[in-house]
């Protein structure tokens, strides 16, 4: 349709849908594409928000959510952080992602320009596309180790016409996480230059050697244009529940409002309630997830060592594995004959910008027993595959 806006139009579709769709109608396919645990929310929550939905909170409430729950944030940042948030820097809202929107609302707009760190998620860089920004990409340095941040790499895409920095920690596709000094420098560079920094917190417990991740509320003030996105999807095992929260800098509280007026006019009151039984209540819960996460983080490893075509990159935190497959330099279309051919749904490294090319990403927050059952499929897929790869290869693809 000719009226839609030719940023939109042009804007291509996340590959990872792309793999997914076509995984719909292959039985049995065991689908580690989505960053998604395969728990149900653990009762507590639920029940919590079951009460709410039975005593009435049924109407629409507050912008920024519910009293309740924006006091559980600031009581659960105060215990993992040491840092006190006033309640007017907290807002409630529809998931991480809806957050990222209501910031590249207020900050983006055309001729503006964003800075990504990469890999990213996709969906970060298309909100600030649908902003009207241009999406400048700066990728992680990848090294036998893993992966580190380019600092003068950043400091050079940070030019005039740049509003935001953007990146997550620990990462996602990457699990790649910041240290103290370097954050330090980013929230510099950012106060040097009047950027905006969107730190992306969502992963901030699903961490492997410390309880929680480094957060920039540990290092700035409430001056500094800092952004915090949070979710409840990850660490409590409530994707589908669509809640999140961000803290923003202090003077953006009625911005916040409006915006979140005129996007959703604020989220669902009785979900809400369930949200601050997993901030209050959701240690325990917390600490098994993350084992769980531990235990599958290390049966991927040790199967894809074993794997002779396939190397892991290493990382920290987040629950993904990110692998190359030597001879494959299309991952797309790699991952969609591995979801036909061998029932297993992974997402290509294509969808995550500039530095994941050649990857590939899996989500190993799932069950040991399916974990094992997709890498004997991977397995045999690709000793079934190598020998016609091994001939095909192209001089590009080649290792
Ligand atoms: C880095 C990152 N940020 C934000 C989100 C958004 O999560 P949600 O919208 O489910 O809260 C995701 C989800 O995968 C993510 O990986």
């Amino acid at each position: 349709m000719k009226l839609i806006r030719e940023e939109i139009a042009a804007m291509e579709d996340s590959p990872i849908l792309d793999v997914w769709r076509m995984g719909f109608s292959v039985p049995d396919v065991i689908g580690l594409w989505a960053g998604e645990p395969d728990i149900p929310t653990p009762p507590f929550i639920c029940d919590a928000a079951i009460a709410a939905l039975r005593a009435g909170h049924t109407f629409y409430t507050h912008n920024r959510g519910i009293p309740e729950l924006r006091a559980a944030i600031r009581r659960y940042i105060l215990r993992l952080y040491g840092q006190d948030i006033s309640d007017d820097r907290i807002a409630v809202t529809n998931a991480g992602m809806n957050a990222v929107q209501i910031i590249c609302q207020a900050l983006l707009g055309a001729g503006s320009k964003a800075v990504a760190i990469t890999p990213s998620w996709p969906n970060i860089m298309r909100a600030m596309t649908i902003s009207g920004a241009e999406v400048v990409e700066v990728a992680l340095r990848r090294s036998d180790t893993g992966w580190s941040l380019d600092l003068d790499a950043v400091a050079a895409a940070c030019g005039p016409r740049v509003k935001v920095l953007y990146l997550a920690s620990p990462a996602n596709p990457t699990g790649w996480a910041i240290t103290r000094s370097e954050a330090q420098a980013i929230l510099e560079l950012t106060r040097a230059r009047g950027i905006a920094l969107i730190s992306d917190e969502v992963y901030h417990r699903i961490v492997y050697d410390r309880a929680v991740a480094f957060s920039f509320l540990e290092l700035a003030g409430p001056g500094d244009a800092l952004f915090v996105v949070n979710s409840f999807s990850k660490s409590w095992a409530m994707t589908g529940w669509r809640l999140g929260w961000f803290i923003y800098p202090e003077g953006f509280t009625q911005t916040a409002e409006k915006l979140i007026q005129f996007n959703t006019s604020g989220g669902q009151a009785f979900l809400q309630h369930g949200a601050v039984a997993a901030l209050d209540e959701g240690e325990a819960f917390v600490a098994e997830f993350v084992e769980r996460c531990r235990v599958g983080r290390a049966i991927v490893a040790r199967r894809l060592a074993a794997m002779d075509r396939v190397r892991e990159v290493a990382s920290n935190g987040s629950f993904y594995s990110m692998f190359e497959v030597d001879g494959v330099s299309d991952t797309v279309a790699f991952c969609k004959d591995v979801v036909v051919a061998a029932r297993v749904g992974l997402a290509p490294g294509r969808a995550f910008g500039k530095g994941a090319e050649r990857l590939i990403r899996l989500c190993y927050a799932k069950s040991p027993a399916n974990l094992e059952t997709a890498m004997d499929r991977l397995e045999a897929y690709l000793a079934g595959q190598s020998a016609p790869l091994q001939r095909q290869r192209d001089p590009v693809g080649a290792k």
